[in-house]
């Protein structure tokens, strides 16, 4: 028997990337995928992926783990639990956040993050930024140095009252991107219209989880986004609209898109499997489980965001993942008992399902392209972040970060997860797919069955500028 070639090969695989699919086996040394081709010579491992379809490494661009929160609140996953999660659901590249806190220096948080997340992570990571305190300081040296250093793009928040930022303060970050060649991402919705909506609400009595879906309806989220545009306009840079939910802000993106603005738009498996339902049709505290913002919308709103997928309007297709147990004081449960909607921690787990959702109800039922899939989760995140041509596709010189799909019928069950939160928003759900492998930089993490641990394995990504432009294809309407 010959020498082995490569560490691992791949045989007879379906390979898809953004823009091709093509039979071939994969040849991987070093982590790196070093050769595609025809009856590659021998590997000292070998997996047969005949008959299946394999696709890039998912990149989740939009996942908060170990995020610091106020007393008593706590996410349930950080780096260990959160990347397992991820690489079990297909998912090699995870990028959260360092949050500044106001009064913080940015790079305190950037610091403080590095420290959670060391020795943990199982999949690489990056972070982005959330700016909270635009002080001249962070203005004038934190943020352009950090840009420089490989955090490339950060967060502003435009409600939150320990987040937000006003429009004046917003355009002084947006300045610090347009000249240091940073992505922008927008969280969109209006913080007084929110307030006044939920001050209303609560002198009604109206305090259970449903109500969070009234106190933050479509146009809270299209003036936002509307604002947004604008002020991005006025400065001349490119900005990313996150977790879009519906057809109010769609309109507002292909709006800006119309007039030639670099308008990018992210969503999230909430906004094309949950409804404002999910947060009750009754007044019971189940519903605080599928407390988010934006809240989930309607069915009608589902069909706009699928559009939006399949006809090029989203860049990013991510899972906004944001880990908070039901069952807990720390978690849905503030203080105890049943807390009134606006002391409910806002957000769902989703890391390890976003890739199988998408690629179930997404390619194999019909309404987005295998190729489209590729690009939404993995080589247009890795683009807008910088880590393409490393990240996010299935190439030559770049890791070997790949999924062998199995598709079978698979029903989501949270015991069967490998997140910390005791809960899935997609429990019972029917799905036709899930990874058969995970390979992160050609290990294999996940085999179908079991998780193959090693905190600290995933490294830390320093990004570079967005290559996403030229802007995607313009929208139909
Ligand atoms: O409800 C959400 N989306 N929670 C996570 C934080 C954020 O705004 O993305
Ligand atoms: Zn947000
Ligand atoms: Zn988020």
């Amino acid at each position: 028997m010959s020498i082995p070639t490569f560490d691992l090969v791949i045989r007879n695989a379906l390979v898809a990337t953004a823009s091709d699919t093509f039979a071939a086996d994969i040849g991987v040394n070093g982590g790196r995928i070093v050769q595609l081709g025809s009856s590659l010579a021998n590997g000292k491992r070998e997996i047969d992926a005949l008959g299946r379809v394999v696709t890039p490494g998912g990149v989740d661009a939009h996942c908060h783990l170990d995020q610091p929160m106020q007393a008593p609140v706590r996410m349930a996953d950080g780096f260990d639990s959160g990347t397992r999660s991820a690489a079990c659901g297909g998912t090699t590249t995870v990028i959260p956040f360092a949050a500044q806190a106001k009064g913080q220096s940015l790079r305190a948080a950037v610091d403080d993050y590095h420290r959670r997340a060391e020795g943990r992570a199982h999949v690489d990571y990056a972070f982005h930024l959330i700016v909270s305190d635009p002080t001249p300081q962070v203005l004038r040296e934190e943020l352009p140095a950090l840009i420089a250093e490989g955090y490339t793009s950060f967060k502003v928040y435009m409600t939150y009252d320990d987040l937000k930022l006003d429009d004046g303060q917003i355009l002084d970050v947006l300045d610090v991107a347009r000249q240091h060649g940073a992505m922008a991402m927008i969280h969109a919705e209006n913080a007084d219209c929110i307030e006044w909506l939920t001050k209303k609400l609560e002198a009604a009595g109206r305090t259970a989880p449903r109500f969070h879906a009234h106190s933050r309806p479509m146009l809270v989220e299209r003036e936002a986004t509307h604002r947004a545009i604008a002020l991005a306009e006025l400065v001349d840079v490119p900005i990313l609209i996150v977790h879009v939910s519906g057809r109010d802000a769609v309109e507002q993106i292909r709006w800006a898109r119309g007039q030639g603005l670099k308008v990018f738009a992210e969503t999230c498996p909430q906004y094309l499997f949950l409804t404002a339902e999910d947060l009750g049709i009754d007044n019971s505290y189940a519903g605080a489980r599928c407390v988010c913002s934006p809240p989930p919308r309607d069915k009608g709103n589902q069909e706009v965001i699928w559009n939006g997928l399949a006809d090029g309007l989203f860049t990013l297709f991510s899972s906004d993942h944001a880990p908070f147990d039901y069952d807990a004081p720390e978690g849905k449960k503030p203080g105890g008992e049943e807390a009134p909607f606006s002391h409910i921690p806002n957000g769902i787990p989703g890391l390890e399902t976003r890739m199988p959702l998408l690629y179930s109800k997404g390619v194999l039922a019909g309404r987005i392209t295998l190729n489209r899939f590729v690009e939404l989760t993995a080589t247009n995140p890795a683009k807008a972040y910088g880590l393409h041509p490393r990240k996010g596709s299935i190439a030559v010189g770049g890791d070997a970060d790949l999924v062998i799909w199995d598709e079978r019928p698979v029903t989501i069950r949270n015991d069967r997860l490998h997140h910390d939160v005791d809960y899935t928003p997609y429990e019972g759900m029917q799905l036709q797919a899930w990874p058969a492998f995970t390979l992160a930089r050609g290990e294999v993490v996940w085999d179908g069955q079991a998780f193959h641990p090693r905190p600290g394995r995933g490294q830390f990504l320093r990004c570079g500028e967005p290559t996403i432009l030229p802007l995607p294809r313009k929208s139909s309407i």
